[in-house]
């Protein structure tokens, strides 16, 4: 075996020497170095395999904003004097306003008439805490609704934490829930179907110590990985849920290591998808390190696989071919040790394994039979999520983000139109929505920070269809499999970690979270869309800079579609929220009083009510709270407010969140409690949910008490 222990971390190209297996702690092999922002170093190790310390894959010299937005001003300047105004008029909320008035904002619109529900509920929101425990405001209760190691399957295996099994795991809920959707349930009007992902594993918090071999420890953890379905039922309360149990569940599945996915779209067979285990190109086993998601309008939920370089063991040697690709996806490392069990991982004995992995994947939970999918259409990136509306066309446009420091936000657009109608026929169409279509790749301009708002327009640029490359040089599957490579070439703009994007369903504005970056400022300079905090814009109203620490708190980005609406080209946009503590000069709530809004920092996920509030999961408080679920409106007079709904136990992060539709329950996963530096599985520093001595990630439903 020419692999690395089982559990040894890499922070380069070098492995680490193996660690004694007797011992969690010395199992982490964790950096020496202290963690970014707020996150511990057990976080950046096994969530993203330690992505900040590594080099910031995009080098491909394109123009950071800071120029572009140089060269916006002086297109201002041409704007005053009336020259080409009629080309930038269709945008709604920048250039359409007189180029001298003060700070500008999207136009209030009045709401949509409230109906009871999540979009109204009124609270006292919840303090920053450092709790273990899930904190909601009075008058709310939660009620835990599955976790880690819970039945799935009809066959499932019991839970004894002392004598995992990858089989066993196979058959329960996975570790790390991320994503939550809830879809209707095809026949019964009391249940739903509750899809989650199970993002990745920390292995120091799973098992007790002496109790597995190194082996069963990775066969356990790769296993942990995937999604699970889940039948829930409506309780007898309103906003209650509760698991059926798998024995009354045909629709429970676990979607794991040994599950096949079917590769689809153009991409699909093509020679660099083949591996010794798949000829075909089209059949993979697995899905990994699964993020966000989203949910169709035909009942299907889409799942993004993000972080998965890490699991490639790049330490061997090497086909030279593939030097450029693997290095733009970060896939440089000695890996997580899978291909100790699994030789897959191992590069240097499959080199086209990790370009099955990267893809947006689609499961019909409707079905249990149904092969779940991998479109290549939507291109392979580090997927966060992929978030689909309707367009007026009827087209299907799917919002995405590349979470990297300095990568790019992205869009599909359908080639053919959805269909509403309820018939078998009409689905059948739906499912291959998502195979045929555009993938575009956005650019921003500035207009300029004399206004004192970070605001300006933006174009999508084409990458590729089914049927044309539009990258000079590249071929329909090159770009779609290699899409960095190729936005490379088209001068989109560098973003801050775009997670989140998805579309406001009552407002129609598109809004992203872009988490962070301690990069910007230092090796990212600071632009528009992109400030060192506020410093560009501040720098520019001549006021002094008190600190260049980077982005660590992030920001949320609203975009509105111009003429064509989501499948136009143009778009304009503001940082709607630059976040950080109410009280720092530097934070923006989009104009709204400062001093009546929670602290916010690092958001993620985003999500909307039935009134069109925007909801905001985070993740990595860099302010020293735990992470938290807020809640704010998004036009009319509250807009900017603001307000922490709750806040997950110490060390994790709040993922999610699901505004249930009938607006009686908020659910949200807790993932990763206790994932604090120094905690094992004998020295936790969370317990919750309170079940065991040690911490289980698990779904809670949030309703009325
Ligand atoms: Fe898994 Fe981008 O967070
Ligand atoms: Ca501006
Ligand atoms: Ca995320």
């Amino acid at each position: 075996m020419t692999s690395p222990h089982p559990l040894s971390c890499s922070t380069g190209p070098t492995a680490r020497p193996a660690p004694s297996p007797a011992s969690p702690t010395a199992l982490l092999g964790l950096p020496s170095r202290g963690p970014h922002g707020s996150r511990s170093a057990m976080t950046c190790a096994f969530r993203c395999g330690n992505a900040c310390d590594q080099p910031i894959p995009n080098v491909s010299g394109n123009e950071e904003f800071h120029t572009v937005a140089e060269r916006a001003m002086a297109r201002r300047q041409v704007l005053r004097g009336g020259v080409a105004a009629a080309a930038v008029g269709v945008l709604a909320f920048s250039s359409a306003a007189p180029a001298a008035a003060g700070p500008r904002h999207p136009r209030p619109r009045p709401g949509p008439v409230a109906r009871a529900g999540a979009g109204t509920w009124s609270f006292t929101p919840v303090p920053p805490n450092r709790a273990d425990e899930v904190s909601v405001p009075d008058g709310f209760t939660t009620d835990l609704l599955i976790a880690w190691g819970d039945p799935v399957t009809r066959d499932a295996a019991r839970f004894d934490v002392r004598r995992q099994s990858a089989a066993a795991a196979r058959t329960q809920f996975g570790y790390n829930n991320d994503y939550v959707g809830l879809v209707p349930h095809p026949r019964r009007k009391d249940r739903a179907l509750l899809v989650v992902n199970h993002e990745y594993t920390d292995e120091p918090l799973m098992f007790p110590s002496g109790t597995h071999t190194p082996q069963q420890v990775l066969e356990v953890a790769i296993a942990s990985h995937g999604m699970s379905v889940v039948e829930v039922q409506r309780g007898r309360l309103p906003g209650q849920w509760s698991v059926v149990r798998p024995r009354s569940a045909r629709h429970n599945r676990r979607l794991h290591d040994r599950t096949v996915f079917e590769m689809t779209g153009p991409a699909a067979g093509d020679a660099r998808l083949r591996t010794s285990g798949d000829p075909s190109g089209r059949r993979v086993l697995g899905t990994f390190n699964n993020c966000a998601g989203g949910t169709t309008p035909w009942g299907t939920v889409l799942s993004g696989e993000e972080n998965f370089n890490q699991y490639f063991d790049a330490s061997g040697e090497l086909d030279p071919r593939h030097a450029a690709s693997y290095a733009r996806y970060g896939i440089t490392g000695a890996g997580r040790g899978w291909s100790a069990v699994d030789r897959r991982f191992d590069l240097s004995v499959e080199p086209h394994e990790p370009y099955r992995f990267g893809w947006v994947v689609e499961v019909d939970p409707t079905d249990p039979t149904s092969r779940p999918r991998k479109h290549t259409m939507l291109g392979r990136f580090k997927h966060e999520g992929a978030n689909v509306t309707i367009a007026d066309s009827g087209h299907v446009v799917a919002y995405m983000g590349d979470d990297e420091r300095g990568d790019y936000l992205y869009r599909f657009t359908s080639r053919s139109t959805y269909d509403p109608r309820p018939s078998a026929r009409a689905r059948r169409h739906n499912l291959t929505l998502l195979t045929e279509g555009t993938l575009w790749v956005a650019r921003l301009d500035g207009d300029g920070p004399d206004d004192g708002v970070h605001d300006g327009t933006g174009e999508w640029i084409r990458l590729a269809d089914d049927r044309r490359s539009y990258v000079p040089g590249m071929s329909v599957a090159e770009v779609l499999i290699d899409t960095r490579l190729a936005a490379d070439q088209v001068s989109p703009t560098r973003m801050d970690r775009p997670e989140d994007v998805e579309v406001n369903p009552v407002n129609g504005r598109v809004y992203a979270a872009l988490t962070n970056n301690s990069n910007r400022g230092t090796r990212n300079p600071p632009d528009e869309a992109n400030p060192v905090s506020s410093s560009y814009v501040r720098a520019a109203l001549g006021a002094p800079l008190t600190r260049a620490s980077g982005n660590r708190n992030g920001y949320v980005l609203e975009l509105e579609p111009g003429r064509g609406g989501h499948t136009g080209t143009t778009f304009a946009w503001n940082l709607m929220l630059v976040c950080g503590d109410p009280q720092a000069p530097e934070t923006w709530f989009a104009g709204f009083p400062k001093q009546l809004v929670s602290p916010i920092s690092c958001p993620d996920n985003v999500a909307f009510d039935a009134v069109g509030n925007l909801w905001i999961s985070t993740d990595g408080n860099a302010l020293g709270s735990n992470d938290g679920l807020f809640r704010v409106p998004v036009d009319g007079s509250r807009r900017g407010l603001v307000e922490q709904f709750l806040t997950v136990p110490l060390g994790a992060e709040t993922c999610g969140p699901f505004i249930a539709p009938d607006q009686q329950s908020v659910l949200v996963a807790v993932q990763h409690p206790g994932e604090v530096d120094g905690a094992t599985f004998e020295s936790p520093a969370s317990t919750w949910p309170h079940t065991h001595t040690f911490p289980r990630p698990g779904v809670v439903v949030v309703r009325r008490a």
